[in-house]
């Protein structure tokens, strides 16, 4: 689908209403590729789509730029933007303006012999007509974000995108959910590069805003003051009084715990959220985690181990570079020997949390009331202690 932003700019939206796994991530809700192109005396098309789209594209190209394009900018060299750019660069002789990193991985996924490539780097400017881009980049990140000067656009690329498919493409068509759905995209996406997006968004602060538009989801217009405060606290580690217990159980056991760990701490006035693994996704239990005060993970001790479940979630938020100031806290269930709640607080202490840790948490089979009793009560004293 197409909507005109402003005279002669439009998004073209390819979306993917079924998709259900991306990049290794549940996307629960499908997702949105959007493409953008600006008609100007040279014709610009920033980004492209996936190659099942590619006819859906090409209509829109010939339709709106009677497939005219001088240049296509490749903001971020994964392939779901850049899919079509070879047969299009073939079909148009468009130039490609990229930076230095993004040359490079072009040239190891298509055959660029022949293409014209424009390097930018952070700061550089291109006149297409009467219009000028501005170009928004740290070498450590990537990708590049391209500005719209006169027209007051943000082209942001993966920056302020959602993993979602609506029909509606302004972010107030859609209300204040949108914000939760930014906020899941940048823990399980962008939280790795977070002080890159620091260092831009330090940039975007002298920069008038009138739209932003992301490769994913919807556009930005009326909560833009919101999504760029949201970044800058998501990016700079702040956290909220707020526990996730995330736990696995075969038999319950573990469970009883983090219940009562749970209350303890709600008692204590912290704002407890549960996510049992298997029930709730990777991406929302992360999207928790990610401005959270204390991170309590359960297991039972399985086969000298954690539960294989945990054993994916250790592996997942070992590669998100995490703040570390927070609390850990392991407890678990086992039988005959204890391994999990060691293995658990090991990870924690490697990610640099404040590991608080007491026998009563690592339990032989099922708790009884009197346990239950001083597990709330560990939980009550946790809710006072600070990072
Ligand atoms: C497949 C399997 C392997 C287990 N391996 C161990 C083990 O290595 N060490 C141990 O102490 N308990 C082991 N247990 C016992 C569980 O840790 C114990 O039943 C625990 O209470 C289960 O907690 P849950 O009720 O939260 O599932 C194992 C249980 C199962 C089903």
């Amino acid at each position: 689908m197409v909507l005109k932003i402003k005279d002669n700019i439009y998004c073209m939206s390819f979306i993917e209403w079924k998709i259900r796994e991306y990049k290794g991530l549940d996307i629960n809700k499908g997702t949105t590729y959007n493409s953008y192109l600006i008609l100007d005396k040279n014709n610009v098309l920033i980004d492209t789509t996936r190659m099942k789209y590619f006819d859906e594209l090409l209509l829109y190209l010939k339709d709106i730029a009677n497939l005219k394009l001088d240049y296509i900018i490749s903001n971020h060299i994964s392939l779901d933007h850049n899919e079509c750019i070879g047969k299009l660069v073939e079909l148009t002789g468009a130039k490609v303006i990229t930076t230095k990193i993004g040359k490079y991985y072009l040239d190891a996924q298509f055959d660029t012999k022949d293409w014209e490539f424009v390097i930018v780097n952070n700061g550089d400017e291109i006149n297409i007509g009467n219009r000028t881009l501005k170009f928004i980049t740290d070498d450590k990140f990537g990708h590049v974000l391209t500005y719209c000067i006169e027209d007051e656009i943000l082209f942001s690329n993966e920056l302020f995108g959602q993993h979602v498919a609506y029909k509606e493409k302004i972010d107030a068509d859609i209300g204040h959910k949108i914000i939760l759905e930014a906020k899941e995209y940048f823990a399980n996406i962008l939280l790795p590069h977070k002080n890159s997006i620091l260092k831009i968004l330090s940039i975007l602060k002298d920069l008038n805003l009138e739209y932003i538009c992301p490769s994913h989801g919807v556009i930005w217009r009326k909560m833009i003051d919101e999504i760029l405060t949201k970044y800058r606290i998501w990016s700079s580690g702040f956290h909220k009084n707020t526990a996730v217990i995330v736990y696995a159980t075969i038999h319950y056991s573990t469970e009883k715990i983090a219940r009562a760990l749970g209350e303890g701490l709600a008692d204590g006035g912290v704002n407890v959220i549960y996510h049992r693994l298997g029930t709730s996704s990777l991406n929302i239990i992360i999207r928790d985690i990610l401005d959270a005060k204390y991170v309590l993970i359960g297991s039972p001790t399985i086969n000298m181990n954690v539960h294989p479940k945990v054993g994916m979630l250790l592996t997942y938020i070992e590669g998100l570079k995490l703040d570390n100031k927070k609390i850990g806290v392991a407890f678990g269930s086992y039988g005959w020997k204890e391994c999990a709640t060691k293995k658990i607080n090991e990870f924690f202490k490697k990610l640099g949390f404040k590991v608080v840790d007491d026998e009563i948490l690592a339990f032989r089979f099922t708790p009884r009331e009197d346990n239950i009793k001083k597990i709330k009560e560990f939980g009550r004293k946790l809710a006072k202690i600070e990072v």
